[in-house]
């Protein structure tokens, strides 16, 4: 038995595809893995909040220092992490905006990149603290970025991610696209299809 996180980051409901497609991946899922137990997180419509000044001091001091107000900037970080520790894959729906994530995403990042909790300084370097997980991303863009394509130059989406991903130890790291998707109705259902079909083969593979 696994447990699965699933965060969507698009604030559109019944017109987003990275939100249809991620859905599209749980329904066939749990379909396949009945036993696996599900944690949804909808950044979309519940964004987690920016990181503060208090989030700051509360995040670079010992926690047994922590008065309550430092306690409380923190808590909602603190669940995020749990969540993340508790959870053995990730599915992440995540849409390309202006050439990166949603702030939406970029807000849950700042919350869930944590010195001491998921990241480490140690003598030879950074080191990543969430071991043996495997996460998915399911993007939806406008336009193609696709990395070594002619316009790939632009995409600091799937980098970011995996970067950033890699640095508190999630390497293990899987994207599925559904772009071109404002290129023409032509475009758009060649890509969906290549979507749905990427579904399929993780459903088997993954
Ligand atoms: C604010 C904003 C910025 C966007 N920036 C990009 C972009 O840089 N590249 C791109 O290919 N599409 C861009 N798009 C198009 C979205 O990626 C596309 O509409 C996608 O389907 C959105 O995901 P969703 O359908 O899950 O809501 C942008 C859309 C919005 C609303």
């Amino acid at each position: 038995m696994a447990h699965i996180l699933h965060v969507d980051a698009s604030p559109r409901a019944e017109r987003s595809i990275s939100r249809a497609l991620s859905n599209e991946f749980i329904a066939a899922w749990h379909t396949a893995h009945p036993e696996d137990v599900l944690t949804y997180r909808d950044l979309g419509h519940h964004p987690v909040p920016h990181v503060t000044e208090t989030w700051v001091a509360a995040a670079f001091s010992p926690p047994e220092t922590h008065t309550p107000e430092l306690t409380e900037a923190i808590q909602t970080s603190d669940v995020l992490v749990d969540e993340l520790f508790a959870a053995d894959r990730y599915v992440f729906g995540v849409p390309m905006y202006n050439l990166s994530v949603p702030s939406t995403f970029k807000a849950y990042i700042d919350q869930i990149v944590r010195i001491g909790r998921t990241f480490a300084v140690e003598p030879t370097g950074y080191k990543g603290l969430i071991e043996g997980k495997k996460a998915l991303i399911i993007t939806a863009q406008g336009g193609t970025f696709r990395l070594g394509s002619e316009t790939g130059g632009y995409n600091f989406h799937e980098p970011y991610l995996r970067a950033i991903l890699g640095f508190i130890g999630v390497t293990d790291v899987s994207f599925i696209y559904a772009d071109g998707l404002n290129l023409g109705d032509e475009t758009r259902e060649k890509s969906l299809e290549s979507a749905h079909a990427a579904i399929q083969t993780a459903i088997a593979t993954w």
